[in-house]
């Protein structure tokens, strides 16, 4: 998958939908891009998934590119979108294609940053340096304060109409998709029929032309319950404690290492 690949990918084009997750480091990039997904999202949500923090605000540019280098070593064969951290496009658009730039050094393929045509000054910079762009509206976790919590939005007819603006300028604009957040179905769908491009939906019904989900929420490794959109496959928290509380009585029962698990000792070194 590259950028003109993902630009043309439109479900009423015939075309699957996409499958994007989440990545942020080499072992989560290596086994998603095993199952055969399309796109490896280097969210900031990194920020309250791995790192701890409550919000995305929290993650810098430094931190999404050594994550970004992390996912790009296990040399995917999906494409790679790297997330702007907060503050990293809102300055000048000089300062915004240089930030973009270090997260295509580290190895994306793709920026993603969040709001419409409120951010049309970066998004042409950006792209007039060559580097693909996709989009991201509706509940955009990095205006969390302004929203006044994770609320879904696009509830009314006035707002949905706002954000349908917002992705028809983004389109003109020319990035090649947009993650559609938090945002009730009809809106998904009706924004999903609007553009040429492809939209990519996390909590947006099931019309987007493709869909993403956190790589932790979709395991059960998050601490906290998962939102309403989450689907979780598999209880891989579980397993990890089970394996581990067995290494645990391994090593407390004498039973870890064992002789096979050793070196052998030379005999001149027997005693
Ligand atoms: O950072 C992230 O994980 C995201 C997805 C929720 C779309 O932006």
């Amino acid at each position: 998958m590259n950028a003109p690949q993902l630009r043309a990918h439109k479900r009423r084009a015939g075309k699957a939908p996409l499958v994007m997750i989440t990545a942020y480091d080499e072992p989560s990039a290596r086994l998603a891009d095993a199952a055969g997904v399309d796109l490896l999202l280097v969210g900031d949500s990194v920020a309250n998934v791995v790192l701890g923090h409550t919000d995305q605000l929290h993650v810098t540019l430094e931190a999404m590119v050594h994550h970004t280098a992390a996912v790009a070593a296990a040399s995917p064969r999906a494409m790679i979108v790297a997330d702007m951290p907060w503050l990293t496009y809102h300055g000048t658009p000089e300062a915004a294609v240089a930030n973009a730039g270090a997260l295509i050094r580290a190895g994306a393929s793709a920026v993603k940053l969040e709001g419409g045509a409120n951010r049309s000054s970066v998004v042409e910079a950006i792209l007039s340096a060559e580097i693909p762009v996709v989009g991201h509206l509706g509940l955009t976790p990095q205006s969390v304060l302004a929203f006044g919590g994770f609320k879904v939005q696009a509830k009314t007819s006035e707002a949905a109409k706002l954000l349908l603006e917002d992705a028809l300028a983004l389109e003109s604009l020319g990035v090649c998709a947009i993650v559609i957040e938090g945002v009730p179905a009809q809106v998904g769908t009706d924004v999903t029929h609007a553009l040429g491009i492809p939209t990519i939906g996390i909590g947006a019904g099931p019309d987007t032309d493709g869909q993403v989900l956190v790589f932790h929420d979709l395991l059960g490794l998050t601490a906290t319950k998962p939102a309403k959109f989450v689907r979780r496959y598999a209880d891989v928290g579980e397993v990890i404690t089970t394996a581990i509380s067995r290494y645990a009585a391994d090593v407390r029962s004498g039973d870890f290492p064992n002789e096979s698990e050793a070196y052998p000792t030379p005999d001149e070194l027997r005693h």
